[in-house]
């Protein structure tokens, strides 16, 4: 997969050097390439924003650097342009799925009170546009958020995640929060590890992991009780 950020703080995206996506990239795996908006402008002062039409606070990211910009790291195909923005759908974990199938994206890291909106409506004709928030709160820019959707998408990717199988119980994999883990010793501070995962009984633990995730799930997250798919729930489930 291809990579471009675009961003007036590079810097910021430092982070994703590290761990398993910094080794992802030295292996290959992901070729991901950071790149400064102010290259892209023309003027003396590398000017990237001014006052937005209508009047009102704060100060509006200009067009051109950005048409530059796009032009510059779009390359032959139709990239994904993902704009980060509190305006935008909702970040969700079959997003990550969707978008780690694609072969190219390009994050666009507005600051300030945004892109001139003309930005997104030139570049429908060269990219699939997708203005995306990570929640409902506001960012001072977009690159925290990138660092976000970046490694949920990277992790994704085939050999990027040492042991597959870990992507596979993990929270919203199945619709549901993951179930609790504990490790040795098996008493601690006088706090007990439960008994059935001492047991050996591997039916009973599933089932006893399986009623975590839906406890946890209907207490934290009831708002997604609503999106599980009923078929995927069996008699024992409803009895919790
Ligand atoms: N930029 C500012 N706030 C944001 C948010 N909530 N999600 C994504 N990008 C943002």
């Amino acid at each position: 997969m291809r990579i471009d950020v675009v961003s007036i703080f590079p810097e910021y995206l430092a982070a994703l050097e590290l761990s398993l996506i910094g080794k992802a990239r030295q292996d290959g795996l992901l070729s991901l390439t950071v790149h400064n908006l102010r290259d892209f402008t023309v003027d003396r002062h590398r000017t990237v924003d001014d006052t937005p039409y209508g009047g009102g606070a704060g100060m509006v990211m200009k067009p051109e650097p950005w048409a530059q910009a796009l032009e510059d790291v779009r390359g032959d195909s139709r990239p994904v342009l993902i704009v980060p923005s509190p305006a935008g759908e909702r970040f969700t974990q079959a997003m990550a799925h969707e978008l780690a199938e694609e072969e190219h994206l390009v994050f666009a890291c507005g600051r300030y009170e945004g892109i001139d909106e003309r930005v997104l409506d030139w570049a429908a004709d060269s990219f699939d546009v997708r203005p995306v928030s990570l929640g409902d709160y506001v960012l001072n820019g977009g690159e925290v958020a990138v660092l976000a959707m970046v490694e949920a998408v990277a992790r994704l990717l085939p050999g990027v995640v040492g042991n597959p199988e870990s992507l596979i119980e993990e929270s919203h994999a199945d619709g549901l929060l993951e179930y609790p883990v504990y490790t040795k010793p098996s008493s601690w501070r006088e706090l007990e590890v439960p008994e059935v995962l001492l047991s050996g009984n591997h039916a009973r633990i599933a089932r006893y992991r399986r009623d975590e995730q839906l406890r946890r799930t209907v207490l934290r997250r009831p708002d997604l009780l609503g999106k599980l798919d009923v078929e995927a729930l069996n008699a024992a489930d409803l009895a919790v």
